[in-house]
């Protein structure tokens, strides 16, 4: 992703019902945030959320990749996907799940990858399954000062 991709974020990030696991939309600030957030993330790490983009049009519609992320206990690479709603259910979030899950073993050399996932997020818990993930234990995340189970999906290589 670039600053470029702004406004794209913007259709994701900016939706309530694509938030309803942040507990609704972030502000146009967070969005910005968010993404020099990532952009430095490349600098540090590497890696970080791409940009999933529509092969057919070049249209940025989501974001997926690799982060570093702290649970309760530990510091895991974790996979995180985020889709624009117009999009969904068209299998994008598993094939990029899954291709990132790779680059992650087969180009990064990691053998194990986490996805933490709220625990009414259904959605994303099918994505998890899909990239052949099981349940490994539970967190709660602290988020605006709200305490959010989550449950730690992971897949070793
Ligand atoms: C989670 C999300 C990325 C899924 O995107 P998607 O492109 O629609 O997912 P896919 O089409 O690849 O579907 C993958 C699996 O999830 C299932 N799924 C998709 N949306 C679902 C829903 N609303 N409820 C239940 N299952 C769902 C699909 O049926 C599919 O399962 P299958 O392969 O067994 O048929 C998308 O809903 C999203 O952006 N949600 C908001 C952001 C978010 O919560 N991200 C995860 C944070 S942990």
């Amino acid at each position: 992703m670039t600053i470029g991709d702004l406004s794209a974020m913007w259709e994701i990030v900016g939706d309530d019902e694509t938030m309803y696991a942040w507990n609704g939309a972030w502000s146009e600030q967070e969005n910005i945030d968010g993404l020099e957030k990532q952009i430095c993330g490349y600098l540090e790490n590497g890696f970080g959320r791409w940009a999933v983009v529509l092969k057919e049009t070049g249209r940025v519609i989501g974001m997926c990749g690799p982060m570093w992320w702290d649970t309760d206990a530990d510091r895991v690479l974790e996979i995180g996907y985020l889709f624009n709603r117009a999009f969904w259910h068209n299998g994008y979030a598993a094939e990029a799940a899954i291709a990132c899950k790779r680059y992650t073993f087969d180009v990064l050399g990691y053998d194990e990858v986490f996805s933490l996932i709220r625990d009414n997020n259904y959605a994303s818990m099918n994505v998890a399954i899909r990239n052949g993930m099981l349940v490994r234990g539970r967190y709660t995340k602290h988020y605006k000062g709200e305490d959010m189970p989550h449950y730690i999906f992971s897949v070793r290589k």
